[in-house]
């Protein structure tokens, strides 16, 4: 009689573990605690028992009701406040969570894109550190110590002889010196200067390119360049060769194109000129062939540089350059 009251209070407990709705717990309660109760049986029965055992089973049976009676009200507590009888409710009937893929960053896209155009050309690309010899960023490009030509970088020093590449230049030395003409690379990377605004960063990317062989000339240079711009514009995109100066090139040219946002009229952006610089670039100085040993008899070539941010923000319209690095993703999940 004992064991039969405990094995009915279990097997009362075991329906209550799985109770997820209020219904199932109001049945358990009914076939225990209800009138024709297995549980209320129970008790009734216990008048027909004989004299000595009523006391103490009916005592048992009472203790089991009461215990009963607190677990299936507990039970209906949980359920009330949003969690089954064994923790956390499942509803398999909610949507799935989307999975949210990641993008590649404006930066990268555009990188790849003019890294793209060049190779179709046949060019090759190469990297190199950003901790670089004052030597590669400056010396070998043309630009002594004290030249003035420094002060237009704001340059970062490691070490007396230690930069933080301020140009993508520096890879123009690096190729050549590993390699003979004829030579066509271009060389994407970071570089940093001291200098920080609306439409400058701490460290921004640029994408450096060379060309040199037996008999390059200033029409191959306008000629890869204007190809360049009309694949990553549109190919109506009106540009000019501006002269220019940089201690690396002789001559020098800067590239315009016609204003993206007005074009030519005049606006903001292009502080009322109609053109957008774009790119420096020019034929390579026979200083820095001499630095790597190439024959200035033999040989010419041009080189370019450009920065990517800018040519983001010309393409995609945007005006502030630190909303690459801000790392907003309502900013990045445009692209
Ligand atoms: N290194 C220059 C800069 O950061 C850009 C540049 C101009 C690169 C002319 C070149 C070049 O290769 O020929 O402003």
């Amino acid at each position: 009689m004992d064991k039969s009251i405990d094995s009915i209070y279990q097997e009362a407990l075991d329906e209550l573990d799985g109770v997820s709705a209020p219904e199932a717990l109001e049945a358990v309660q009914v076939r225990y605690l209800g009138r024709k109760g297995r549980l209320t049986a129970f008790l009734r029965n216990i008048a027909s028992l004989p004299p000595e055992q009523r006391a103490d089973t009916g005592k048992k049976a009472n203790i089991a009701k009461k215990k009963l009676e607190e677990a299936i009200r507990q039970c209906g507590e949980s359920l009330k406040s949003g969690k089954g009888n064994a923790g956390e409710q499942l509803d398999i009937s909610l949507p799935g969570r989307p999975a949210t893929p990641g993008s590649l960053h404006p930066i990268t896209r555009i990188t790849r894109e003019i890294c793209d155009i060049f190779a179709r050309m046949g060019f090759s690309i190469a990297e190199g550190p950003e901790v670089e010899l004052d030597y590669y960023n400056f010396e070998a490009l043309n630009v002594p110590k004290y030249h003035p030509a420094r002060d237009m970088q704001d340059t970062f020093y490691l070490s007396d002889n230690i930069v933080l590449r301020t140009q993508t230049s520096p890879m123009q030395i690096r190729v050549m010196e590993k390699q003979a003409p004829p030579v066509a690379v271009i060389a994407p990377g970071k570089v940093y200067r001291c200098d920080s605004d609306l439409t400058h960063t701490p460290m921004f990317h640029q994408v450096e390119g060379l060309m040199v062989d037996g008999d390059v000339s200033f029409a191959d240079l306008k000629g890869i360049l204007t190809t360049f711009i009309h694949a990553m514009f549109d190919a109506q995109t009106s540009l000019r060769f501006r002269p220019s100066f940089f201690p690396f090139t002789e001559p020098s040219a800067e590239v315009d194109i016609l204003c993206v946002m007005c074009r030519g009229k005049g606006c903001r952006v292009c502080s009322h000129s109609g053109w957008l610089e774009i790119l420096g670039s020019g034929m390579v100085h026979p200083n820095v062939f001499k630095s790597v040993g190439y024959d200035t008899t033999k040989y010419s070539g041009f080189a370019f540089g450009m920065g990517v941010e800018r040519i983001a923000m010309l393409k995609y319209g945007i005006d502030d350059i630190r909303k690459f690095f801000n790392n907003d993703l309502r900013f990045l999940r445009q692209f």
